[in-house]
């Protein structure tokens, strides 16, 4: 006998299945009334069908299926028919078939939806995270939850059969120190004291492997009160992963297994193997960023020693105060006009450029532009070859202090390539970024902080630098990225009390200040640490790219706004006075 609701899901439904008597369940997409017949498109979590009312078949549905309207809940019974010929809908799984309703039953009523449940809505998104549930009802939507699914599913699956371990850590705990800010919860048993929520499992996976699990792994909620971006929420999952007795080649061949593998399982992807490896410093000088989009070349040089001495105010001056001169060819853009030019020197300076310089390299070979007077010939020749320059491209060119200088023309370099098309959407490019600084100067706190964190082990070659130049320190840290996005992180770990005080008296940590946050950790590290690493992989950004969408949001089911608060709940919001009296709170 029939289920009483559904007995086959919508999407399911096909044209080996004619002459069957079926139920269905779901959400009414579309109704359209057709010279005495209504069309229905229902809806479920598989797909659609077409469901008819003839009032031939059954004049009783026929009569209530003119009340529904879209979203309507409803169970339907009905006969698979193959449609004729001409009504296939080769665009649908269930293209070839109708079913013709012998029944209808209303389960809910729906009021008119704000915006239409369909895959190509041009809504704000505003109302969309407003109505969530209804714009997790639009089959893209869908489509990336489940990815999200598949994707956890693989990494559980991986993981397992690598002996990791699966260990849950506290979200009521101490301020990790990952660089953002902490959310904090008050205490009401210790009043005037406060939880900080966890920026990242990190000293607990630390502790993991001092405690002798060896191979550790979580799907962990991370909380971090930082600006936010398309990728960033203040609340993100990552894939934390910690090992003992592992080299740095050790964590980046596991950790490449598993997204080979994920990239396997849930697309049919076979990603080369091993993934290509860059420095940090490679990294910065050919694309002016940590975060290199290798979909493309469009490579940045290094101008300064070829133009320093040319007769160029801006040039000479920034290269005589120990900046830089850093470049690109953009190809075929010879031509650009003077209004494009604009447009490119106003896109720079929101990185802080204080200008564009270009000079064309003309199809006949010579030099065009309203500097390339200040420079001879042999100099023009010499920058294009740096730039890698051909006849008919465009040598753009940014002086400034080497930072700001990459980070413009690294902007500048993503930009050309949106704008001369030169992304292949499809393409997933991966590569990991090697050897980063261990430290760098924060100018706002006028002091050493870590680029990673401060449990991060220096490189072998670096740890006599320590004492001399800790600016000049390399890391054993490394981090994954895709399509330019930095998708994972991690490094190996100090693993000795005394290496890790040092650190933290680089980084100017007083021994007080030090054992009161940490001391557990170094406490721990009294009684036997073996060598450890990991990293940990942002699964929102992950199955982002893997999903081709723009923003972390479209992949997590109820995210925050880029101002941080849930548009459906309301969140955060006022509490009562007595809550607040509790937990000896008083509102300034
Ligand atoms: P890290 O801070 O690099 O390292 O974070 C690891 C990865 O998490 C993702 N991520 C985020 N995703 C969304 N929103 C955010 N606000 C956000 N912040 C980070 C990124 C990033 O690469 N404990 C270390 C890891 C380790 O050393 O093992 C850590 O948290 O994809
Ligand atoms: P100016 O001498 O200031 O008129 O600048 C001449 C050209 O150099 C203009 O095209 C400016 O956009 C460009 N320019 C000025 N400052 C910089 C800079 N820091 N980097 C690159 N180009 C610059």
């Amino acid at each position: 006998m029939g289920h009483k609701y559904k007995d086959i899901d919508c999407g399911a439904v096909r044209a080996a299945d004619a002459g069957r008597e079926i139920t269905l369940s779901g959400w009414v997409a579309t109704r359209r009334d057709h010279g005495g017949l209504i069309f229905i498109d229902l809806r479920d979590r598989s797909g659609v069908a077409q469901i008819v009312f003839n009032p031939a078949v059954n004049a009783e549905a026929h009569a209530q299926a003119e009340d529904l309207r879209s979203e309507f809940v409803i169970t339907v019974r009905g006969t698979v028919n193959k449609r004729p010929a001409a009504n296939i809908n080769e665009k649908l799984p269930t293209g070839e078939i109708e079913i013709a309703a012998t029944e209808l039953i209303v389960l809910s009523r729906a009021e008119t939806p704000p915006f239409e449940v369909d895959d190509d809505i041009n809504v704000d998104e505003a109302l969309r995270l407003k109505y969530r549930y209804l714009d997790l009802r639009r089959g893209v939507m869908r489509e990336a939850l489940q990815l999200r699914h598949s994707v956890v599913r693989a990494v559980h699956k991986y993981l397992d059969s690598n002996g990791f371990i699966e260990v849950e850590t506290p979200y009521l705990t101490k301020s990790t120190p990952e660089g953002a800010r902490d959310f904090l919860v008050p205490s009401r048993l210790s009043a005037g004291h406060f939880f900080a929520l966890p920026q990242s499992p990190q000293l607990f996976k630390q502790i993991l492997m001092v405690a002798g699990l060896e191979r550790y792994y979580q799907l962990a909620r991370c909380f971090r009160d930082e600006d936010l971006r398309a990728d960033r929420q203040p609340e993100h999952t990552q894939i934390d992963m910690e090992m003992s007795f592992v080299t740095r080649d050790d964590i980046l061949d596991i950790t490449e297994g598993m997204i080979a593998e994920i990239f396997t399982s849930t697309l049919g992807i076979d990603l080369p193997s091993p993934f290509p490896r860059m420095s940090y410093a490679d990294a910065m000088a050919a694309y002016g960023t940590d975060r290199p989009d290798t979909r493309f070349e469009m490579l940045i040089g290094d101008a300064t020693n070829v133009v320093a001495g040319a007769d160029f105010k801006v040039f000479a001056s920034v290269a005589g105060a120990g900046g830089s001169i850093l470049g690109l060819a953009a190809p075929g853009c010879a031509g650009f006009s003077r209004k494009d030019m604009d447009g490119l020197t106003e896109y720079v300076s929101r990185y802080g450029a204080k200008g564009l310089a270009w000079i064309a390299v003309n199809e006949d070979g010579s030099y065009g532009g309203p500097i390339e007077k200040f420079f001879v010939p042999a100099v023009l020749d010499e920058l294009s070859q740096k730039l890698g320059a051909k006849p008919g491209d465009m040598m753009l060119m940014i002086a400034d202090k080497t930072e700001v200088a990459q980070n413009a023309i690294g902007n500048l370099r993503l930009e050309m390539a949106r704008r001369l098309d030169l992304i292949d959407p499809k393409a997933f490019n991966l590569t990991w970024v090697l050897d980063f600084p261990l430290v760098q100067w924060d100018e706002d706190e006028n002091r050493p902080k870590a680029v990673h964190h401060p449990f991060t082990m220096p490189t072998p070659e670096s740890l006599p630098l320590l004492d001399s130049d800790p600016l000049a320190a390399t890391a054993d840290a490394y981090d994954l990225v895709i399509n330019g996005v930095e998708v994972g992180g991690g490094s190996l770990r100090i693993h000795e009390p005394e290496l890790q005080k040092k650190m933290f008296a680089i980084l100017r940590h007083s021994a007080e200040d030090a054992q009161a946050k940490f001391g557990f950790l170094l406490d721990a590290f009294k009684y036997g640490a073996p060598p450890h690493g990991g990293l940990a992989f942002g699964l929102d950004r992950l199955v982002m790219i893997l999903a081709g969408r723009n923003t972390i949001r479209d992949v997590i089911a109820f995210p925050k706004t880029q101002t941080g608060t849930d548009l459906m709940t309301g969140a955060p919001d006022e509490v009562d006075q007595t809550q607040l009296r509790e937990l000896n709170i008083k509102l300034g």
